[in-house]
């Protein structure tokens, strides 16, 4: 292989899906849209050209067999996701699924099986942008998603289930999607990082031990409409400035801890004029901690607040969670050998817990998971100018690939699989 070939190869193909976009003039690829179509459809092509059986399952998510050298073995299942957030970059989540890709090029166009198959994933929902619900692909495929989820609708009422029926996906179908815990080996996931560390620690390549455990709510506060002009202060019911302060409160209660985070990422008010005050404001809360117990405390502080400022200002708050998930440490036998797999490129392996959410936490309830981290350009992510260099992209699939060849199932393990690596 060229210097740097793999990664000239992934980088050619990174660019070619940041054009499946919903958005003309920048990448928008949100979870059952005409671009994520577009984009599953690129993906069958190429893993078909890759020598890989595709499937597509009841929630969408594309997944790719390589066959192992006996046909049926138990897989290693290596991926991310394909969906974007809105003004996206290109490589958050899509670099999993086609630094994967990359890899299976390379043993198929060598000939080379081994004694599993490898199964590449891409899920299309782990943004949580169209629907208040996240992770659908990685959790249908654990067996975990709440089929209750099919009810809930996107901000222009389309509901989970009819976007899936659109998309050609059978959403009564869900229970199928679960993955046979007996035949996934483990789960691999390389993704950008996402934050400084790597950058700073001037090497190409993390192992990430642990993942936040996050939890999200959609708040709705009903106030009273009025006239600008002629509604006294003292008599007023204003959802938005009741909101406003529930927002700084949200902001107030993660600076008093080490440990968390707290973000509102969208609001609206209406019916959002010049001259009428807002009779409903509506928020979200994205909150993350390693710590579940920070998590749970803040997630109680933060319900009791709203409730006495909505009292306090006359107003009605609805808080309605719409994901938890705790947080998750990675396998340490998969740590291990990532590590052996990046020294195996000639850089040093960083071991870092991992701020974002990731599809290996949903993954980790049908078996062992693993991620790699790539160092993006001054930690941006969830930004146009998401950037990586082609070299990094060529140690992640190098490393990708190393962790493939030293991967080994284990035989007469029990119920479910194990693996060992190569000595
Ligand atoms: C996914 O990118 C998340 O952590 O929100
Ligand atoms: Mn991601
Ligand atoms: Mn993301």
């Amino acid at each position: 292989m060229s210097e740097n070939g793999f990664g000239a190869r992934l980088m050619h193909m990174l660019d070619a899906f940041a054009c499946h976009s919903d958005e003309q003039d920048r990448l928008t690829r949100l979870y059952l849209s005409s671009a994520h179509k577009r984009a599953c459809e690129d993906l069958i092509v190429r893993m078909r050209q890759a020598g890989m059986t595709v499937r597509t399952d009841p929630v969408a998510t594309v997944i790719g067999r390589y066959e192992a050298t006996a046909p049926g073995a138990p897989a290693l299942l290596i991926g991310s996701h394909i969906d974007t957030v809105r003004n996206a970059g290109r490589y958050d989540g899509t670099l999993g699924v086609l630094a994967a890709l990359v890899a299976v090029e390379e043993l198929n166009r060598t000939g080379e099986r081994r004694p599993f198959a490898i199964e590449i994933v891409a899920f299309g929902d782990e943004e949580g942008v169209r629907f208040p619900v996240t992770l659908c692909g990685s959790k249908a495929l654990a067996g975990t998603l709440d089929p209750s989820v099919l009810g809930v609708a996107d901000s222009d009422g389309i509901e989970l289930r009819d976007a899936l029926i659109a998309f050609g996906c059978d959403p009564d179908d869900l229970s199928n999607a679960r993955y046979d815990p007996e035949c996934a080996l483990a789960f691999i996931e390389a993704h950008i990082e996402q934050g400084p560390v790597l950058e700073d620690a001037g090497q190409p390549l993390g192992v990430v031990t642990a993942i936040n455990g996050a939890k999200r709510y959609r708040v709705s506060v009903i106030g009273s409409a009025g006239h600008a002009g002629t509604v006294p202060m003292s008599l007023r019911r204003d959802a938005l400035t009741a909101a406003a302060e529930m927002v700084l409160a949200v902001e107030d209660l993660a600076r008093a801890s080490d440990d968390a985070v707290a973000t509102v990422g969208a609001f609206t008010a209406q019916p959002g004029a010049v001259n009428v005050i807002a009779g409903e404001a509506n928020f979200t809360v994205d909150l993350r901690s390693p710590s579940n117990a920070v998590c749970d405390d803040i997630a109680g502080k933060l319900c009791g607040t709203m409730t006495e400022i909505a009292a306090r200002r006359g107003v009605q708050v609805a808080v309605e969670e719409t994901h938890a998930m705790p947080s998750v440490a990675c396998a340490e036998q998969l740590i291990g050998a990532l590590g052996k797999a990046v020294d195996m490129t000639g850089h040093v392996p960083v071991m870092l817990p991992s701020g974002a959410g990731h599809d290996a936490m949903a993954m980790a309830s049908l078996c062992a998971t693993g991620m790699l981290f790539v160092r993006c350009q001054d930690g941006l992510s969830h930004h146009p100018d998401e950037a990586i260099a082609e070299a990094d992209a060529h140690a992640c699939v190098e490393a990708i690939l190393h962790f493939i060849r030293m991967f080994k199932p284990v035989p007469n393990a029990g119920a479910s699989p194990a693996f060992g690596l190569a000595d």
